[in-house]
């Protein structure tokens, strides 16, 4: 079968973006036949931004329960939490020690807060925890524990996973031997990245975002807070460059799409066409909002599942093929 695997980082409340660019299409992926999925909490990487305990367990609980309400079956698909699997840390420093850091100081994440701190006339690395900087390593090892061929994400992760495909080449060639698939990301380019309210990326780290499970008042009240042009009422529109458009486009058909962009150079009227958004995603969120605030309720439940889950893919995949690698590498087997 084919591997499908993916993640989520947590670090806060899911939203939008985390819903049409991972979740919706890996429960989409994990129903095709013959297919072997594994959805997990990057409870690791959340380490690397947020330093509140309280909010990195709050944070764990609303993804897990975000994943379930989309209508994963942890009958049918992995389903665990990153932490839980020890042997994913371990994997991350036999890893180490093949990464070029040439390739890791070209990461996005990385390069960006340097160029910040020059901006600020501030040392290059100023206040760059080694975590941020060894992050694509960690989540090269998330990847190629299990042998992922198919990794489904938004753009912005893509650039991770080609450096999860040079660690892992590395290591084969190193070692002898191909102990691990290359994986491939798979994008969605009909959201590729989605919008925020302020038509950057909608991103935790821009307060920009529209969390999924909000009430309906509160989703309404955030979609007319899309930042949209001063064109009036009866005067076209721009799709282009349009916020309010691109998130349209990632809840509805091709067919309905058009439609809006016909409204657009119609001339719709702001006020109407954030209204047609409201009612598109509410349309679509209100059956998984029901079943969240169900699932919140009982975290105990949660727990359980979470906990399942990675005690049978240690047992299953990770345990052995750590045994394999340490073989590998000429480190003592541990059992
Ligand atoms: P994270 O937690 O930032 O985001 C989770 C997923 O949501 C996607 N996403 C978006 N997609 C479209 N438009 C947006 N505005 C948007 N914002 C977020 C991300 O692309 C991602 O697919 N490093 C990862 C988590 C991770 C992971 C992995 C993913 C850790 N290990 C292994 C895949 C495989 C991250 O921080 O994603």
């Amino acid at each position: 079968p084919v591997r499908v695997l993916t993640g989520i980082t947590t670090s806060g409340t899911p939203h939008l973006g985390n819903y049409v660019g991972a979740v919706r299409p890996a429960i989409a992926a994990s129903r095709a036949a013959n297919t072997e999925s594994f959805y997990f909490l990057a409870d690791l990487h959340s380490l690397i931004k947020a330093q509140d305990p309280a909010r990195t367990q709050r944070s764990t609980l609303e993804i897990a329960a975000t994943w379930l309400a989309a209508g994963l079956d942890p009958d049918k698909v992995w389903f665990y939490r990153q932490s839980d699997i020890p042997e994913i840390t371990e994997l991350t420093w036999l890893l180490t020690c093949v990464a070029g850091k040439g390739i890791l100081n070209r990461a996005h994440a990385y390069k960006a807060a340097v160029d910040r701190n020059r901006a600020d006339g501030e040392d290059d690395d100023a206040a760059v925890t080694a975590g941020l900087f060894m992050y694509p390593v960690l989540m090269a090892a998330d990847i190629l524990i299990f042998n992922a061929d198919q990794v489904p994400v938004g753009r912005d992760q893509v650039q991770h996973i080609e450096m999860a495909r040079d660690f892992g080449q590395r290591f084969n060639h190193v070692y002898g031997r191909d102990y691990f698939v290359l994986p491939e990301a798979v994008v969605d380019e009909q959201v590729a990245t989605l919008p925020g309210l302020d038509g950057r990326k909608m991103s935790k780290s821009y307060g920009n975002t529209i969390p999924l499970f909000v009430p309906p008042a509160e989703l309404r009240k955030l979609v007319f807070s899309i930042v949209t042009d001063s064109r009036a009422p009866g005067e076209p529109k721009q799709v282009e460059g349009s916020a309010l458009f691109q998130l349209y486009q990632a809840f509805a058909s091709r067919e309905d799409t058009a439609a809006f962009a016909q409204a657009y150079a119609d001339g719709i009227g702001w006020g109407e066409a954030k209204q047609t958004l409201f009612d598109l995603v509410e349309r679509e969120i209100a059956p998984l909002r029901e079943r969240y605030l169900n699932l919140v309720s009982r975290p105990g439940d949660i727990e359980d599942t979470l906990r399942d889950g990675a005690r049978r893919l240690r047992e299953r995949y990770a345990t052995p093929l750590l045994a394999q690698l340490r073989e590998a590498v000429g480190l003592r087997d541990l059992s």
